[in-house]
C-alpha cells in the first residue's frame, strides 16, 4: 500500500525529497528538509542556481550560506538540471513561478512544464505536492490527469496534494518551521501522507478536505491583503485631501484590541504574490460567471499608487518652483519591500518610469539591488537600465527631491533629513523625531 510505504519512509527519514524550482519558496523548503536529515534533490532550469547550491552557497536572503553548506557537506542536498533524477525521489514538490500573462490571465506554462517532467520520469509509489500559488482546481484538473495519462492510479500508484507556501521573505520572526502549513490532498490518503511529511519540518499542520480548499485558502489570504492594502491606500488619499496624517490615524486605530488589523499605505504593491494572486481567483471565478468587484477595485487603487506618488513629487517640486522635467530625483530603495532584494512588480519601477517619461533625471540607492532593468513592453520612459549609486552627501545635497520608495534599514535617514532639500516619504520611514528635526521639506503619503 502506497500510503503505508511512504509513511514508513518519511518516519524513518529515508524518503528522498525532490523540489522543482529552487527560488524564494523552493530553496528554504529543501534546506529545511535537509536540516532535518532528509535527502533532497533540487531541480532547476537555471544552471547557475544549481551550481551555486552545489558549491554550498545561497542566493536567497532568508537562507544562509552556512545552512546550504551544512546540507551539501552532509550529502543531503544536491541540485541538478537533470530531471531524470525525479525517479529517485519519493516525494516531489513543485515550487515553480505562477506569473500572469500580459492579459492578466494565469500563466500555467511553468506548472505544465514541471508536470510534464514528472509525467516523463515518475514511477509508482511517489507523492506529488504542488506548492505554487494557483487557482482552485489546478491540482485535480491539471496535474492529476497528467499523471493518470501515464496509466498510474491515484491512491494505488501515486498520491497528490496541494499545500500553499506562506513564506514572507525578509521576515526573521516567521520562517518555514514556525508558519502553520495548510495541506489538502486530492484523496484522503494524499492529505494524510502530505500532512505527516510536513509535520517533520513544520510545527503546525492544518489539514483540509481537498486540494481545492487549500488552493482557495492561499488566494483568500492574499486577496485579503491586496484588498486591505487597497483600502489603506484609499484612506491615505482621503486623509491627505483632508490634511490629516494617515499614519497617525492608522496607528491610533490599531490600538483597538479587537476587530481591527492595521494595514499601511504605500507606493503600491509588489512581489510575486499580492499583485498577482487575486487575478488567479478572479479569472477562475469569471469562468463560473462571477465577477469579483472587490478584487478589481483593489487592483485599480493599488496599481494607481505610483501615479499618485509621482503626482505628490510633481506638486512638491512645483511648490519649490521647479518642474519634474530636468529635476534630479534620488530614489531611496527600489526593492518591493524592506531589506530584501526582490524587484518583481516593485512600484519603484513604475515611479521611476513615470518620472523619467516627464524628463526627470533619476538616480537610485539600494544596497540590495545593483541594477534595475525595465521591461520595454511596459515602459513609457526611456527604459535605460539604472545602477545602484553610493549614498554620498553630495548626491543627497544635489538632488531636487529624494523619494523614499522602500524603507531599507541600512539607510541613515538622519543624514538624509540633514542634507536633502525635499523628501517624499511613501513608507513613513522617518520617525517623528527625525521629522521634527529635519531641515528638508517633507511630504508624506
Ligand atoms: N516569493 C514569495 O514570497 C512566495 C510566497 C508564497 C508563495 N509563492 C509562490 O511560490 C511559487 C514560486 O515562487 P518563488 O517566489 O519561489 O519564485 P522564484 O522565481 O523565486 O523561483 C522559481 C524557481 O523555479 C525555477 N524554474 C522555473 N521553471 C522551472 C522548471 N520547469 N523546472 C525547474 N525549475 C524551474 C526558476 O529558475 C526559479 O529559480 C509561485 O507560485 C509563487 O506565487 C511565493
Amino acid at each position: 500500500m502506497i500510503k503505508q510505504e511512504l509513511h514508513k519512509l518519511i518516519a524513518d527519514k529515508q524518503a528522498c525529497i525532490g523540489v522543482i524550482g529552487l527560488g524564494y519558496v523552493g530553496l528554504p523548503l529543501i534546506v529545511e528538509f535537509g536540516l532535518k536529515g532528509f535527502r533532497g534533490i533540487g531541480f532547476e532550469v537555471d544552471t547557475k542556481k544549481a551550481d551555486e547550491i552545489n558549491a554550498g552557497r545561497s542566493y536567497i536572503v532568508d537562507v544562509s550560506d552556512e545552512n546550504v553548506k551544512k546540507c551539501v557537506d552532509a550529502g543531503v542536498l544536491t541540485a541538478t538540471t537533470d530531471f531524470s533524477k525525479l525517479s529517485e525521489c519519493d516525494v516531489i514538490i513543485i515550487c515553480v513561478p505562477t506569473p500572469l500573462r500580459k492579459t492578466k490571465d494565469p500563466d500555467m506554462s511553468y506548472i505544465l512544464s514541471a508536470g510534464g517532467e514528472i509525467q516523463k520520469y515518475m514511477r509508482k509509489g511517489q507523492l506529488m505536492i504542488l506548492e505554487s500559488t494557483t487557482y482552485p482546481g489546478t491540482t485535480d484538473e491539471v496535474l492529476q490527469p497528467m499523471f493518470e495519462e501515464k496509466g498510474f492510479k491515484l491512491d494505488e500508484d501515486f498520491l497528490l496534494a496541494f499545500s500553499p507556501e506562506r513564506v514572507d521573505p525578509g521576515n526573521p520572526q516567521f520562517q518555514t518551521h514556525n508558519i502553520p502549513k495548510v495541506v489538502g490532498g486530492v484523496s484522503k490518503d494524499s492529505t494524510e501522507v502530505s500532512s505527516f511529511l510536513y509535520s517533520q519540518i513544520v510545527d503546525t499542520v492544518h489539514s483540509v478536505s481537498s486540494a481545492r480548499v487549500a488552493e482557495a485558502c492561499k488566494l483568500w489570504e492574499n486577496t485579503f491583503r491586496a484588498i486591505n492594502i487597497g483600502m489603506a491606500n484609499e484612506m491615505a488619499k482621503v486623509c491627505n485631501a483632508l490634511g490629516i496624517d494617515s499614519w497617525e490615524v492608522v496607528r491610533a486605530a490599531a490600538t483597538k484590541p479587537f476587530g481591527f488589523m492595521p494595514f499601511f499605505p504605500g507606493p503600491g504593491i509588489g512581489g510575486h504574490c499580492i499583485p498577482l494572486d487575486p487575478h488567479y481567483l478572479s479569472w477562475k471565478a469569471r469562468q463560473h460567471g462571477f465577477d469579483s468587484q472587490f478584487i478589481s477595485l483593489a487592483e485599480q487603487i493599488n496599481s494607481g499608487m505610483p501615479k499618485y506618488v509621482a503626482g505628490l513629487v510633481r506638486d512638491a517640486l512645483n511648490d519649490n518652483q521647479k518642474s519634474v522635467n530636468g529635476s534630479k530625483i534620488l530614489i531611496l530603495g527600489v526593492a518591493y519591500k524592506k531589506d530584501i532584494d526582490d524587484m518583481r512588480e516593485s512600484p519603484a519601477l513604475s515611479i521611476i518610469d513615470l518620472l523619467r517619461s516627464r524628463g526627470a533625471e533619476i538616480t537610485y540607492h539600494d544596497p540590495f539591488v545593483p541594477e534595475v532593468t525595465f521591461d520595454h513592453a511596459y515602459t513609457i520612459g526611456d527604459g535605460e537600465p539604472l545602477y545602484n549609486t553610493d549614498l554620498t552627501d553630495d548626491l543627497i545635497k544635489g538632488s531636487d527631491c529624494v523619494i523614499i520608495c522602500t524603507d531599507h534599514s541600512t539607510v541613515d535617514y538622519n543624514r538624509v533629513c540633514d542634507l536633502a532639500g525635499l523628501i517624499v516619504d511613501t513608507r513613513n520611514a522617518l520617525s517623528e523625531d527625525l521629522r521634527n528635526g529635519s531641515k528638508a521639506k517633507l511630504v508624506r503619503l
